[in-house]
């Protein structure tokens, strides 16, 4: 432990230091104010005896600023005042002093006071250790939490694309059908027609087609692959591992994509149509997990419409006057009861059979809307249908609010940056 004595008077400063060096503290003397205020900067001693009464800056004068500016490391504060001022006391004290000494001082009570003052440096050190461990643990704490989240919005995803695996390799399947069939079918007219070896051995089945069909079969090809491709992207995009990235998105991707993802669940169900109008302004975010929450918010649409005669869910995109984008997603289903509007943002809320719902979508929904500084919310009356509103920010307002994240908690905006 180091102690800083400061005195102008020299018998009383070699005084304090022979008592106190003979307790086996580290001492270190300062010969007036301006030194003093000096070393407690650079040193940083635990405790400090100081003179009421130095040239330059008094002692009282370093206590105040220290009340006012406290350092980044405790100091135990203790004034010298001659015995005869006991009105400096109170003053003393009030002002940041935690204790005091007159002089010309007892040897046993400066004792028993740096013994005192020790005993607090010790306190408060062992109080800013369990503050640093507090600190770090809490940062672990958030660091873990926000680690689950991500896997959850991860897991969110892989679920979907679990359930729907069976219905998108149906979707596939078609296409395929018609490549496969189409292969076939170019090839015997290439074997008939252009190939002049079989041309001749084979002629007895007066095989031909015109060049019309043939162009109309390479479309039909072209069509095929290019849909399985679309699904395929659509699937990949969805699944990606690291969750996509934070850039300027375009909305009819989205909705596309997420009607794509549920189709095995709407097809020759419910009607699906959707309405995105070109939007004005360039709208950031993660277009993966925008898509995750239309996905989940028109899967949610669905089974509530499987009793629905005339099934319809409706998307739409608007853009607001606060440069907002806002989708909506409609559904003519039996709507929520009142008591439940409150209670769908929790996890594990669900009115689905044990083993169907997990109750976690629409909590996984605002998770995501909270890191993207947006909204999500619902309009439902019972037997009237549901519509869900997702509300992102402009770009220059989303820039913002991850600058403002950043500001808060650079680590964890990194991270995120990162996916
Ligand atoms: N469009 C809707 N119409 C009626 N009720 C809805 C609608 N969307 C959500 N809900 C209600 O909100 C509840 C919670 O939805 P959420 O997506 O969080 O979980 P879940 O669909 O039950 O299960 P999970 O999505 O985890 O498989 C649903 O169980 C349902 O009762
Ligand atoms: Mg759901």
């Amino acid at each position: 432990m180091k102690i800083l004595l400061a005195d102008d008077d020299l018998i009383t400063l070699r005084m304090l230091e022979s008592t106190i060096k003979r307790l086996n503290y580290e001492v270190i003397l300062a010969h007036d104010g301006n030194q003093a205020w000096e070393l407690i900067q650079t040193a940083k001693p635990d405790i400090a005896l100081l003179d009421w009464l130095m040239p330059g800056l008094e002692g009282l004068e370093i206590v105040q600023r220290l009340k006012n500016n406290p350092l980044p490391k405790f100091i135990y504060l203790i004034l010298l005042t001659s015995n005869d001022r006991t009105e400096d006391i109170t003053t003393g004290l009030d002002s940041g002093a935690n204790d005091y000494i007159t002089k010309p001082f007892d040897k046993d009570e400066l004792k028993s006071r740096i013994s005192v003052g020790a005993r607090v440096v010790e306190y408060e050190k062992r109080l800013e250790r369990m503050n640093a461990e507090l600190r770090k643990y809490s940062s672990e704490m958030e660091a873990l939490a926000q680690e689950r989240a991500r896997q959850l919005v991860q897991a969110d995803r892989m679920v979907t694309l679990g359930t729907m695996a069976a219905g998108i390799a149906h979707e596939i399947n078609n296409p395929l059908t018609v490549v496969q069939g189409n292969i076939k079918l170019i090839k015997r007219v290439w074997m008939h027609d252009v190939n002049p070896v079989f041309q001749e051995s084979e002629r007895h089945q007066k095989f031909s087609i015109g060049s019309n069909a043939i162009s109309d079969l390479f479309n039909s090809l072209e069509k095929a692959s290019v849909r399985m491709h679309n699904i395929i992207d659509g699937m990949r995009t969805f699944a990606h591992g690291n969750g996509g990235e934070i850039a300027i998105f375009n909305p009819q991707e989205c909705v596309d994509d997420a009607l794509e993802i549920c189709m095995p669940k709407t097809k020759n169900r419910v009607e699906t149509s959707a309405n995105i109008p070109p939007i004005p302004f360039p709208v950031k975010g993660n277009a993966v997990q925008i898509t995750q929450i239309l996905v989940n918010l028109i899967g949610n649409a669905a089974d509530a419409l499987s009793g629905t005669k005339d099934a319809v869910i409706h998307i739409s995109a608007q853009g607001t006057p606060q440069n907002h984008l806002i989708f909506s997603v409609q559904d003519n289903g039996p709507g929520i009861l009142q008591e439940n509007i409150e209670k769908l943002w929790n996890p594990f809320f669900t009115t689905k059979p044990v083993g169907i719902g997990t109750g976690l979508g629409l909590f996984i929904c605002k998770s995501i809307m909270e890191e993207h500084g947006g909204k999500i919310r619902v309009e439902s009356k019972p037997g009237q249908g549901a519509t869900f509103f997702v509300e992102l920010l402009s770009e220059a307002e989303f820039d913002h609010f991850m600058a403002e994240k950043e500001k808060k908690n650079p680590q964890e905006s990194e991270e995120a940056r990162e996916g």
